[in-house]
């Protein structure tokens, strides 16, 4: 499994973990995968920290930044110091009923006031500027030696600051033609995730998106990411033509995951036909557990959805009222497909070891038929 790409990064095995978790990035990097630390959801000074944590506990390794760019978001909102002022008042209403009429209590005032302080500076708050203010924190830590981009190709400022540090420079693509010019815009790394994928996902399916990704882009590494969980789908994506594989559900179940017991109970009851793709949560489509907070915007007579970032600025705050309330029916957070193999609670370590020995299983078995024809 030691392709290019690990070689060039430093890591032995060419899994990628993309987690918002500051322990699964640790012990993923610490087994010998790459682990990347989703920063959106963090404001400038949480990242910080997050940061100094990682470096002081990865054992010296390398290790990758995630900063979502978003190409398209509401301006106006990325202007204000308080975004959330722009918010209709009846998209609030809607979800105020909703929430009152299914019993769940408001947050405390001073809880309230955290979350919405949490949301403005990070969660739900990605603009292009918002990002880049990550990455001057990313860019003062020299371990850091990937930085992936989502949601648009990477603008030219932010390409060229992360060159000239001789950190590599990644995108998430759903579609060849975004590859395209992720790649003209000088990203060097293509992660093709297919639609199966939890978070923010197109409408191709891994299978068919990889190969063409693979042919769009020659020259450069290829990533397979969406639907992942086993070792066997390591080595079909190896087969694709990708140099490894970028996962981020499979990490959700472990230990060292920073979901509450709530909160994995409810991934752990996911089938892959909970996960359903809506654009309740940031205004454009993720892929997330279904709940009647998810169903809710989807009825005729709900209001259109916000662009991005005010839509997640909404949701956010409804959302830490469902977790606060324990309300499993109203619950949705970003899974993919592969939720239906995330049963019950693992460590980082047993499952980078069980997609290895997986992995090998399949390459032994796909000897075994090739020697037979
Ligand atoms: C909970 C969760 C949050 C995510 N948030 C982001 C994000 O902030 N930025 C990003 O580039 N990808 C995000 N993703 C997508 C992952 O980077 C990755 O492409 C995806 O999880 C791979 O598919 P899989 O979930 O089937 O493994 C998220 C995925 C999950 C499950």
């Amino acid at each position: 499994m030691q392709t290019g790409i690990a070689r060039r990064l430093g890591c032995e095995v060419p899994i990628f973990a993309f987690s918002h978790c500051r322990d699964v990035v640790v012990e993923v990097t610490k087994a010998g995968g790459f682990g990347v630390l989703g920063a959106s959801t963090f404001a400038p000074e949480h990242l910080e920290q997050e940061l100094r944590w990682i470096d002081a506990h990865v054992g010296g390794k390398p290790y990758g930044v995630d900063i979502i760019i978003p190409a398209a978001y509401d301006r106006e909102a990325e202007a204000m110091a308080a975004p959330e002022t722009l918010i209709p008042a009846q998209h609030r209403g809607f979800m105020e009923r909703l929430l009152a009429a299914e019993g769940v209590p408001e947050l405390p005032e001073d809880e309230r006031a955290r979350v919405r302080r949490e949301i403005v500076a990070g969660r739900g708050a990605m603009t292009p500027d918002g990002a880049r203010r990550l990455l001057d924190v990313t860019l003062r830590h020299p371990q850091v030696t990937l930085v992936v981009s989502a949601l648009g190709a990477p603008p030219p400022d932010v390409v060229a600051r992360l060159k000239e540090r001789g950190i590599m420079v990644g995108a998430l693509c759903g579609k060849a033609s975004h590859a395209i010019r992720q790649k003209a815009a000088g990203v060097e790394m293509i992660v093709a995730q297919g639609t199966e994928a939890g978070g923010h996902t197109g409408d191709i399916a891994t299978m068919v998106l990889v190969p063409q990704v693979v042919e769009a882009c020659p020259d450069i590494p290829v990533l397979a990411a969406g639907g992942i969980s086993r070792g066997s789908q390591v080595a079909a994506a190896l087969a694709l033509g990708a140099e490894g594989v970028w996962t981020g559900t499979i990490w959700l179940g472990t230990r060292e995951s920073e979901l509450t017991p709530f909160e994995k109970d409810a991934v752990f009851a996911a089938r892959a036909e909970d996960a359903v793709r809506r654009r309740a949560r940031t205004g454009k489509t993720v892929r997330m557990i279904r709940s009647k907070l998810s169903e809710a915007w989807e009825q005729p007579g709900a209001p259109p959805y916000l662009p991005t970032p005010l839509q997640g600025i909404l949701y956010n705050e409804m959302h830490a009222r469902v977790v606060r309330a324990g309300r499993r029916d109203l619950y949705s957070f970003p899974v993919g497909q592969s939720v239906a193999s995330v049963n019950e609670e693992t460590s980082v370590r047993e499952v980078m070891l069980r997609l290895q020995t997986e992995y090998l299983a399949a390459m032994d078995r796909m000897t075994r038929l090739a020697g037979a024809e």
